[in-house]
């Protein structure tokens, strides 16, 4: 039966992405006509591309799985038996969690909201998600590795330590912190051609291979997977289409929207699926883009108002961006990220005189202009291509931790 559903669900995707095809291609001119687009910065050209074409993406997504949601459910709709509510109840709370970002960026994408509402927002709208996982009875217990039972043991630890331990209301804590972050990862990982949607396309396809190997191979957790793909295959295919047209030359842009609506569908799959932590593993670039950007993103750093690369019309290439600032602009925080980021080798920095101050020069701190920082100046197309190549052996790295390391740790 769940193969049916599979099938289904593979078929509905598939009609959603040709449908999506057609849409985007018959919005063009009406994002245009009402004046919904963006400026290329990374071209001479000034003509206007449509934005934020996520919107008719994730309208798409939301109606395939609005027609999806009774399937899983036929072989119990009529039947004299105990009707699954928990199930419907995790899909539903799923939806709900996805409209909202969909709302949260499509509010972005109008009005360039503040840093602390992109925050505040998906963390309420985590809520619906964490409450069902609650009532659900799900598991709040983490397996503690067994190296460090085996290290606390003989380091004389006075107790036995145990295999599993219940974190309770830390796990609530860490799973809103997995969807605040996913909800904004994407959209800062963001700025040329086809990253935004590309990314999301690889995480996607990674994440549903996992899932097929956690079904084939085991399991007690076989629902759960099942209902990660339910989300994730529509998805995956939808944001193919995007890519078609996002890819360079960016034909449209896909906005705030799409940021956020893949980011908390990501979020929410890796709940439904109990595999948060593995999600991490596939989103490292991610993570350390977020990491690298925090002295920007907390403002201890001056923040420009885009980070994208600078693009030079004579090369037609793209070079590292900067923020430049009075050296006593910068507060203690930031000069310890910045001496930090120094002597790692991760950052670009001139000091110069002007008008009797000393003035700073740094490289805006993301992985794309880190990437031109150590690869040089690049074509738009070159480096769209590395990062997608970076996020790609991010997912074997993860499938080697998840699938090697995870069973060399946590043997016990
Ligand atoms: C985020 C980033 C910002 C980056 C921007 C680019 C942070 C804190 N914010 O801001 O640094 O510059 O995304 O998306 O990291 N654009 C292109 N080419 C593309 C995609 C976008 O030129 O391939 C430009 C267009 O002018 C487009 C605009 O970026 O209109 C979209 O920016 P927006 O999504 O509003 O920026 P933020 O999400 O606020
Ligand atoms: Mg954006």
């Amino acid at each position: 039966m769940s193969l049916i559903s599979l099938l289904l669900n593979a078929a509905l995707s598939g009609v959603g992405s040709w449908i999506c095809y057609r849409l985007i291609l018959s919005y063009i001119p009406i994002f245009i006509q009402r004046k919904m687009y963006g400026n290329d910065q990374c071209k001479v050209s000034n003509d206007p591309v449509p934005e934020p074409m996520g919107v008719i993406c994730a309208a798409v997504y939301l109606i395939v799985m609005f027609l999806f949601i009774p399937v899983p459910f036929f072989e119990w709709i009529g039947a004299d038996i105990i009707f699954p509510y928990a199930r419907l109840l995790a899909i539903l709370s799923g939806l709900i969690s996805i409209s909202t970002a969909i709302l949260l960026g499509f509010a972005d994408d109008m009005l360039d909201l503040r840093w602390r509402h992109k925050l505040l927002f998906p963390t309420l709208s985590s809520l619906p998600l964490l409450m069902v996982y609650y009532v659900s009875g799900n598991s709040t217990t983490v397996i503690v590795p067994s190296v460090l039972r085996t290290f606390l043991s003989s380091a004389g630890f006075p107790f036995v330590v145990p295999v599993t331990v219940n974190i309770f209301y830390l796990y609530y804590v860490f799973m809103g912190m997995v969807i605040v972050f996913c909800t904004n990862a994407i959209n800062i990982l963001a700025g040329i051609n086809g990253l935004e949607s590309g990314q999301s396309v690889v995480i996607a396809f990674s994440i549903i291979v996992f899932n097929i190997v956690q079904l084939v191979r085991v399991d007690a957790q076989y629902w759960h997977h099942l209902v990660s793909l339910y989300f994730l295959i529509p998805f995956a295919s939808i944001t193919l289409v995007l890519y078609h047209f996002n890819k360079y030359p960016a034909k449209v842009f896909v906005g705030d929207t799409f940021c956020y609506w893949a980011g908390m569908t990501l979020a929410v799959v890796s709940i439904l699926g109990h595999f948060s932590k593995t999600l991490m593993l596939f989103l490292i670039p991610q993570t350390f883009n977020f990491l690298y950007s925090i002295p920007q993103l907390f403002h201890f750093v001056p923040c420009p108002r885009h980070r994208l690369p600078k693009f030079d019309a004579e090369s037609d290439k793209l070079f590292m961006s900067t923020a430049v600032f009075k050296k006593s602009e910068l507060k203690s925080l930031g000069k310890i990220s910045l001496t930090v980021f120094r002597l790692a080798g991760l950052l670009y920095q001139r000091e110069f005189e002007k008008d009797g101050e000393t003035w700073l020069e740094i490289n805006n701190l993301t992985i794309i202009n880190l990437v031109l920082k150590f690869c040089g100046p690049m074509k738009e197309s070159r480096l769209t291509l590395t990062l997608l190549g970076l996020q790609v052996l991010g997912s074997f790295f993860a499938f080697f931790v998840r699938f090697y390391l995870a069973s060399v740790f946590y043997e016990s």
